[in-house]
Order: C-alpha cells, then sequence, then structure tokens
C-alpha cells in the first residue's frame, strides 16, 4: 500500500517537474512565443519562407551539448514565468547564433560562391580571424539584406575591405565581375563616353568614389603634340565630350 503510494507520488512529482522546467523552455523555443511581439513576428515569417525553415530554432539558437540547454534553461524558465504573471516581457532570451552552433551542422566551406563569382575563403575569415558566420550572415533567416536576399552584401564586406585593413580590389573576390564586355574592346577609353550616355556606369563604379574624376583630371593621351592647335577637329566633332573633363565652356572661353 505504502509502496503504491510512494510510486504514485513519484510519478506526480515526475509529471510535474515536467510541467515546471520542461513547458517553460520548450514553449520558449517555439517562433509562437516570439511573434506576440510586434517587432519580432516579421521576423518570424521570414524564417518560414528561408532555407532554414525547418530547422528548429534551438538548433541555431542554442550552443551545442548539454551546457548549451543549460544555460538557456536557466535565463528561459524565470522569464517565461515572469512573462506569465507580468504579461509580455522583452528579455532577449534568442540572442545572435554562435559560430559553434552554425558549425553542428556546417562544417567545411566554400572558397566559392555558387554563383561561382564570388571568392570567399571562409577558412581564413572563420579560422584564422575569428570571426562570428553571423558578421556577414545576419540576414540569413529573420531578414534579407538591401538588395532583398538572404546572402550577405558587399557593404558588409567592405567596413573591412577598405583598402587599408584589407583589400578593396574588385578582382581579389570577384572573378567575373571585374570586366563587362564593353570594357575589352581595343578603343574603349576613347568610345567609354558614349557609353556612358546610354548605360549604368554606377553600379559598379559608385563603389570608388570619384572613379570617374580622378582620371578626367589628368590629360588624356589624344592631348599630344601640339594639342593647342590639333584640337580643333576632335571638338568639332564630339564638342560637348570635351566638357565631360573641362568643366564648362568657361574652359574654353579663356582662348575663344
Ligand atoms: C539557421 C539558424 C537560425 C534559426 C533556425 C533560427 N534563427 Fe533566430 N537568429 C538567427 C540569426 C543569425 C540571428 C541574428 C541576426 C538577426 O537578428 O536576424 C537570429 C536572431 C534571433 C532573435 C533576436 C532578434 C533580435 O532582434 O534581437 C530572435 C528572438 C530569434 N532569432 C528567434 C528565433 C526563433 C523563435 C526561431 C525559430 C522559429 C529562430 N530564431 C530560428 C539564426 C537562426
Ligand atoms: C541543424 C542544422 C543546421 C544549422 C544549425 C545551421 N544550418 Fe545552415 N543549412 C542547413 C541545411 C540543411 C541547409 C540547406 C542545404 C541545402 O539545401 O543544400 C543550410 C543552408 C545554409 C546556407 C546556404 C543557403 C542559404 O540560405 O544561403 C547557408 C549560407 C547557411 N546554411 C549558413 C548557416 C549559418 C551561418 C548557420 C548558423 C547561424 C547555420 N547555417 C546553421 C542546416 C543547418
Ligand atoms: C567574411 C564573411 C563570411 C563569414 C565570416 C562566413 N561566411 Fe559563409 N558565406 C559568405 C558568402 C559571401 C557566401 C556566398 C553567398 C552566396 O553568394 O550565396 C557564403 C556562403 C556560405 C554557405 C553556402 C555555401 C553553399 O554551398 O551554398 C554556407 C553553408 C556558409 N557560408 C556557412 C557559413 C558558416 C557556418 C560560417 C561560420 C562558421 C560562415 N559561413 C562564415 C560569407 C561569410
Ligand atoms: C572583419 C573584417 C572582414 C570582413 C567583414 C570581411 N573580410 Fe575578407 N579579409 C579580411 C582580412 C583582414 C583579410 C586578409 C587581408 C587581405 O587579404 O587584404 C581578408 C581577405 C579576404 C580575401 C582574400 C584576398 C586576397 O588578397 O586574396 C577575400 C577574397 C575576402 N577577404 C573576401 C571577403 C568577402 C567576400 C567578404 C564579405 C562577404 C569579406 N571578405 C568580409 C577581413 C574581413
Ligand atoms: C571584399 C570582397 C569584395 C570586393 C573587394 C568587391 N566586391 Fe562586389 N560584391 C561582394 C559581395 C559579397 C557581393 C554580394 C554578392 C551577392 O549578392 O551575390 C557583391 C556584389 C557586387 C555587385 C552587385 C551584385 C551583383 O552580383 O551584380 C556589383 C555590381 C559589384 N559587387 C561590383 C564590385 C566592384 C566594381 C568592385 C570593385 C570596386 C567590387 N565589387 C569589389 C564582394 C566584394
Ligand atoms: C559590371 C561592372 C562594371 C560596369 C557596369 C562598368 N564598369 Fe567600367 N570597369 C569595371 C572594372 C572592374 C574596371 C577595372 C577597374 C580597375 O582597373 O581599377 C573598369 C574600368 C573602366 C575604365 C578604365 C579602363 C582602363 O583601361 O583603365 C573606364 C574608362 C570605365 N570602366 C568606364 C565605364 C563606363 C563609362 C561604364 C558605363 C558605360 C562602365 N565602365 C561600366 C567594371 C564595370
Ligand atoms: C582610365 C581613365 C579614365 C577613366 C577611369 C574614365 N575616363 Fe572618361 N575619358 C578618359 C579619356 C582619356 C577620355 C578622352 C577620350 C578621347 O578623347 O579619346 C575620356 C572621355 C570621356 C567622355 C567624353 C568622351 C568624348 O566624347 O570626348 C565621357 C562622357 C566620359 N569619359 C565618361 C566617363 C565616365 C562616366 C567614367 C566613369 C564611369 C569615366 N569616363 C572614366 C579617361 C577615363
Ligand atoms: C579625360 C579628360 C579630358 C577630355 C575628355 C578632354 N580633355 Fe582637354 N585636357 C584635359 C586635361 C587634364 C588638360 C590639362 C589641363 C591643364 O594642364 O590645366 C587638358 C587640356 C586641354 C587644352 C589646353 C591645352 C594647352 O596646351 O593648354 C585644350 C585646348 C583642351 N584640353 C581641349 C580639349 C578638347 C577640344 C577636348 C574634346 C575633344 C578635350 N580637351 C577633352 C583633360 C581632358
Ligand atoms: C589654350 C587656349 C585654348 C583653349 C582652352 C581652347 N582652345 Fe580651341 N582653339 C585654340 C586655338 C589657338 C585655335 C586655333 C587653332 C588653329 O587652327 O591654328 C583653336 C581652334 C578651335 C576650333 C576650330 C576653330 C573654330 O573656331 O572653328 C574649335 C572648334 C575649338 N578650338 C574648340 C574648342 C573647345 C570646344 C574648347 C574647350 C573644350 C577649346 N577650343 C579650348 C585655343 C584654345
Amino acid at each position: 500500500m505504502h509502496r503504491r503510494l510512494r510510486t504514485w507520488a513519484l510519478i506526480g512529482l515526475g509529471v510535474l517537474l515536467v510541467v515546471v522546467v520542461v513547458l517553460p523552455v520548450f514553449s520558449t523555443l517555439q517562433p509562437d512565443y516570439y511573434r506576440r511581439y510586434p517587432d519580432l513576428g516579421p521576423r518570424m515569417d521570414h524564417w518560414e519562407t528561408s532555407t532554414h525553415a525547418r530547422i528548429s530554432c534551438g538548433e541555431c539558437h542554442l550552443d551545442p551539448g548539454i551546457s548549451g540547454v543549460v544555460t538557456f534553461s536557466a535565463k528561459a524558465i524565470p522569464a517565461f514565468y515572469s512573462q506569465l504573471v507580468q504579461g509580455p516581457d522583452t528579455t532577449n532570451l534568442l540572442g545572435t547564433p554562435t559560430r559553434e552552433a552554425c558549425q553542428k551542422c556546417h562544417t567545411s566551406y566554400r572558397s566559392v560562391a555558387p554563383s561561382g563569382d564570388l571568392l570567399i575563403p571562409h577558412k581564413a575569415h572563420v579560422g584564422i580571424l575569428k570571426m562570428e558566420c553571423t558578421t556577414c550572415h545576419k540576414n540569413l533567416v529573420h531578414s534579407l539584406n538591401r538588395h532583398g536576399f538572404n546572402r550577405p552584401d558587399m557593404e558588409t564586406c567592405l567596413t573591412c575591405h577598405d583598402g587599408v585593413a584589407a583589400t578593396d580590389e574588385c578582382v581579389k573576390c570577384h572573378t567575373r565581375k571585374q570586366t563587362p564586355a564593353s570594357h575589352t574592346q581595343k578603343d574603349w577609353l576613347q568610345v567609354h563616353g558614349a557609353a556612358a550616355a546610354e548605360q549604368d556606369c554606377a553600379e559598379c563604379h559608385d563603389w570608388t568614389p570619384g572613379y570617374c574624376a580622378e582620371c578626367h583630371e589628368r590629360k588624356p593621351a589624344s592631348h599630344v603634340g601640339n594639342w593647342k592647335k590639333n584640337h580643333a577637329a576632335p571638338a568639332k566633332v564630339r564638342g560637348d565630350g570635351c566638357l565631360v573633363c573641362h568643366g564648362g565652356e568657361e574652359f574654353c572661353k579663356t582662348c575663344h
């Protein structure tokens, strides 16, 4: 009789423990728990359409192993009960995932992006520079970058790749982008002015402030010999083109 009572008491205690401990941990790892907060709701919708939609919250947000669960529970259990009593609580239970969490699943890295254009030596950045994955992959799950993708954007790279701390040469990262077909024609330097009128050059050249201007402050190859005398013929053909470098007609008027 006593023994049976004890068994039931133990079972009861077990159930209570499960409810008291497991319920809060389970709940605080569900998207719906966060949907209640206006600023987090849309970020849960993004997760549902991301590549990681079938990866549960805890896979990224808990560090590997039992210590990850314990650390999280220690924060989650009190927060869960506190919000039951005091209403929605904005304590940030799920912070930015660590490198170790991503590495539960991703153990080897490409050094070229799937597109083939972009070089991205993961080993150098993660292994040697000890960067967190989320420094670059911050738009992976819950948001899109400013161009509408989950991929890392170039602006993020350029925070370090400013030409001082790390290289900012296009060809160090891009294997194809550096030479649009137009640029390979022999007389590109002569004809690019006309192309500029028809086509957007800013897409690439705005990344380098003053790219066009710097060159246009130098004397072009056409200005050789007795240019003062010979400029008449080119000026008659493309008078407006001259003004790209020469500012305004004021320049011509200094002599004419
Ligand atoms: C594939 C990994 C991954 C999965 C799965 C994932 N997240 Fe995240 N989560 C991230 C990353 C990366 C960040 C940090 C960047 C950011 O804030 O968007 C983050 C940030 C957050 C934040 C902090 C937001 C803030 O504004 O501070 C919350 C809350 C969050 N995630 C909740 C969840 C929930 C709930 C789930 C399950 C539906 C989930 N995450 C699934 C990777 C993941
Ligand atoms: C539980 C396993 C798991 C975890 C944890 C995980 N991923 Fe993934 N990841 C996947 C799977 C599965 C895919 C899809 C692979 C495919 O479709 O080829 C993927 C795809 C990706 C891709 C390529 C697709 C895309 O959307 O660009 C990137 C980048 C990526 N993961 C980065 C991360 C980062 C960064 C973290 C840590 C914040 C992380 N993953 C955490 C399993 C995981
Ligand atoms: C220095 C920035 C940077 C860091 C740090 C970084 N990545 Fe990446 N990762 C990229 C870029 C850029 C791509 C290419 C994205 C694209 O074009 O789709 C990429 C691609 C990936 C892919 C997709 C490759 C494929 O085969 O589709 C995975 C998976 C990935 N990263 C995981 C990680 C993980 C996990 C970490 C941390 C251990 C990490 N990355 C750290 C920039 C970074
Ligand atoms: C936290 C700073 C930091 C960020 C952010 C960063 N890098 Fe780097 N990266 C470095 C440093 C430092 C080096 C080594 C110095 C160098 O090569 O100029 C490097 C080297 C490289 C190299 C090798 C360059 C060479 O000379 O061959 C490539 C390619 C590269 N990074 C791509 C990227 C891409 C793509 C991104 C963005 C997705 C990125 N990096 C973001 C710091 C960073
Ligand atoms: C440190 C590495 C790095 C350097 C240096 C770099 N880029 Fe990028 N660039 C990137 C990354 C990462 C992206 C985003 C790729 C994506 O969204 O798939 C990108 C995207 C772009 C895009 C738009 C997206 C596309 O795929 O068309 C253009 C255009 C571009 N880069 C041009 C340049 C030019 C021009 C230079 C030299 C002035 C340059 N990049 C230097 C890393 C770099
Ligand atoms: C897809 C990217 C991209 C686009 C679009 C682009 N360029 Fe370029 N351009 C480059 C790269 C990369 C270089 C080589 C940069 C370097 O050497 O520093 C370059 C070089 C040049 C040069 C110098 C050539 C030389 O021989 O020194 C001129 C002039 C030029 N571009 C003009 C233009 C004009 C005008 C347009 C618009 C009609 C344009 N570009 C559009 C990427 C681009
Ligand atoms: C490598 C140096 C260099 C760079 C970089 C450069 N230009 Fe030029 N640009 C020239 C030279 C040289 C001429 C004169 C060509 C001639 O008269 O034969 C010229 C002429 C022009 C003309 C007038 C052409 C005419 O009819 O005489 C335009 C317009 C022009 N460039 C636009 C641009 C734009 C836009 C960019 C930046 C995207 C750019 N250039 C970058 C060297 C450069
Ligand atoms: C790529 C830029 C560029 C373009 C395009 C350009 N010039 Fe110039 N030009 C210069 C520079 C730089 C100088 C030198 C200015 C100085 O020394 O103060 C110069 C000097 C001159 C001079 C003065 C020469 C002297 O000996 O004092 C004349 C005249 C002139 N350009 C006419 C033209 C005419 C006409 C055109 C159009 C057919 C033209 N330029 C197109 C950059 C350009
Ligand atoms: C440094 C003085 C100087 C400047 C600046 C100058 N020119 Fe001239 N230009 C001359 C001289 C001198 C001649 C007469 C050359 C000859 O035929 O002997 C001339 C002749 C010409 C001619 C042919 C004669 C005519 O009047 O039909 C044209 C067209 C011309 N210049 C256009 C320009 C344009 C456009 C600019 C501004 C981009 C310019 N010039 C700037 C000195 C200058």
